[in-house]
Parts: C-alpha cells; sequence; structure tokens
C-alpha cells in the first residue's frame, strides 16, 4: 500500500490484514521501529481525534511529527496551492496525513507527493483510517463483519465516514437501514452503487421501529459546516436521537458507533449503557493508526 487515498475498490484481504495488524497492536504494545522516521500532519480543517491518534500512534511508534493544524499560520493563508504547500512537506516528511474541505484534495496531493500520503478526510467524500477503526470495532464487538445489522443514522449526505463505510460494505453484505433527517438522504449514487453490489437496505425516517433488529447503530452528526442552510439541531436529529427508552427493545449485543464528535445525537445518559461503544471506538483509533503507520512505512 502506498497511499491510503480511499476504501473505494480497498481489498478485502487489504482491510482484514491492516485489522489483524491493529490487533496484535492493541494486545502488544508495537516495538518502535519507526525510529528516524517523520510523519508530517497537514490540517486544513479541525480534528480532535484524527490528527492526535495519528500523532501519539507515531510517537509510540519511535517515530516524530511535524506539521499544522492552522492552516491560517501557513503559507496557504498567503495564497500558496495545496500541491506546493504538500511538495515542500514531503521533502521534510516520510509520510504525510492530510485534513482537506475539497472533495479529491488527498488526491491531488498524492499526485505530487513522493511519499505516502493518508487522506485523513477531503470534504464530504472520504475518512478511509476512520472506516478502518469503524470495521476493526464492529468486528471486535461482534466477532464478525458479514450479515450484520446496521442501521446509519444522521447526515448521510455530508457525512464521509458514512460513504467511506459503504464502500466496503460489498465486502461484508450487511443488511442496512438508513435514516435520515429530509434534505440529508444519502445521495443517490451512493444508493445506486448499494443496488449494484447487491447490499439490501432500506430508507426511514425514524429509528424505533428497527431497533429491536439492530446489532449495530451507526450515529453521525449533522455537517451543519458542509452548507450554508441555518439549521436548528436538536429539531432536525429529534426522530432519531438516541436515549435510553429508544434502546429498551434492544437485541443484548446492539453497539452504537459515532465517529465522534457528537452534538445532541446521542443522550449522555446512554454512556453508561452497555451499548454505548462509540469511547472504545475511538480508542481503537490508535491501535488502527499505528498499523497504517506501521504498513506505509516499512
Ligand atoms: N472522527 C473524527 O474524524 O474526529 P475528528 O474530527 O476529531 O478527527
Amino acid at each position: 500500500m502506498r497511499h491510503l487515498l480511499s476504501t473505494r475498490d480497498m481489498p478485502k484481504e487489504t482491510i482484514l490484514g491492516l485489522l489483524d495488524r491493529a490487533d496484535q497492536h492493541k494486545k502488544t504494545p508495537p516495538k518502535p521501529n519507526l525510529q528516524g522516521k517523520i510523519l508530517a500532519t497537514c490540517f486544513f480543517e479541525p480534528s480532535t481525534r484524527t490528527r492526535l491518534s495519528f500523532e501519539t500512534a507515531m510517537k509510540r511508534l519511535g517515530g516524530d511529527v511535524i506539521g499544522f493544524h492552522a492552516a491560517d499560520h501557513t503559507s496557504s493563508k498567503k495564497g500558496e496551492s495545496l500541491q506546493d504547500t504538500i511538495r515542500i512537506m514531503a521533502q521534510y516528511a516520510d509520510a504525510i496525513a492530510i485534513r482537506h474541505p475539497l472533495e479529491g484534495s488527498a488526491a491531488l496531493a498524492a499526485e505530487v507527493s513522493d511519499k505516502p500520503v493518508i487522506n485523513c478526510g477531503d470534504g464530504s467524500n472520504q475518512h478511509p483510517t476512520q472506516t478502518l477503526l469503524d470495521l476493526y470495532t464492529i468486528r471486535e464487538s461482534q466477532g464478525r463483519l458479514e450479515g450484520l445489522q446496521i442501521a446509519l443514522v444522521g447526515d448521510l449526505k455530508h457525512g464521509r465516514t458514512v460513504h467511506s463505510l459503504l464502500h466496503t460494505f460489498n465486502h461484508f453484505k450487511p443488511r442496512i437501514y438508513l435514516i435520515a433527517p429530509p434534505g440529508l438522504e444519502l445521495p443517490k449514487q451512493q444508493l445506486d452503487e448499494l443496488k449494484a453490489h447487491g447490499i439490501m437496505f432500506s430508507c426511514h425516517q425514524t429509528l424505533d421501529s428497527i431497533v429491536p433488529k439492530l446489532d449495530i447503530i451507526y450515529c453521525t452528526r449533522i455537517q451543519h459546516e458542509r452548507f450554508n442552510d441555518k439549521i436548528e439541531h436538536a429539531e432536525l436529529v429529534k426522530p432519531y436521537r438516541i436515549t435510553p427508552e429508544l434502546l429498551e427493545p434492544a437485541k443484548p449485543n446492539l453497539r452504537i458507533l459515532h465517529p465522534l464528535p457528537r452534538l445532541n445525537e446521542i443522550d449522555p445518559a446512554v454512556d453508561k449503557l452497555p451499548h454505548a461503544y462509540y469511547f472504545e471506538q475511538s480508542q481503537n483509533g490508535l491501535y488502527v493508526r499505528q498499523a497504517i503507520l506501521n504498513t506505509v512505512l516499512t
């Protein structure tokens, strides 16, 4: 694996190989075998988990980190192109982790970089490292990836974590339930791709009647930074807000995932329930990103 840009067309054996490697790292802290290597984290958009878990992963593997998380303090503020910024970062570092609001930005970066580029989110398009940690967490919590009943809930139009995750489902053939507020449904192209891959799905406005069937609820926030309309967030999420009452008929194995940050789509009272698994999911990001760094840098 040279670059990690997209989950589209990612072979099943590549995915499972990375998950197995992450599993080893979770069970036994890996050796510091990236000593002398440098990761550049180039974040043109805010991040807590992705950037800091990559930086922690790199340091725990013995490597070092340079980069920025406020593009306003770089020469892009003076008008430098993304490509020129990446050309320069590739002179300093051994791999580049990039987050940028433009769809396709990571692919543009990879065109001019002779070092591996890792897409940490390009607009509404893709977030492949999140998908790998999501799959890791689904497998860890359910003991398998195949044939699960999965609800994808929230802003399915703009949510890059959902788009990225869906591209891997052709390998695992879940039954999918799509729950989104009006106007924020999954784009037609993605629905067509699900049909083309023979994945069973249905679209819903509310979650309550589906809860008893589910193994996984994958909840996302409304991506208000991706559109101009003023929104009343609490009103929009009301039909599917996850509360202890909503979960009463759930199967014992149901786990709730969320890439985070959450706003008010999950009641904090849910955190204490055995169904809540989003903080374990976030922790798994460290092991999955160690596996990714060890793969692209060795
Ligand atoms: N899940 C995720 O991408 O979180 P951050 O935006 O905090 O990196």
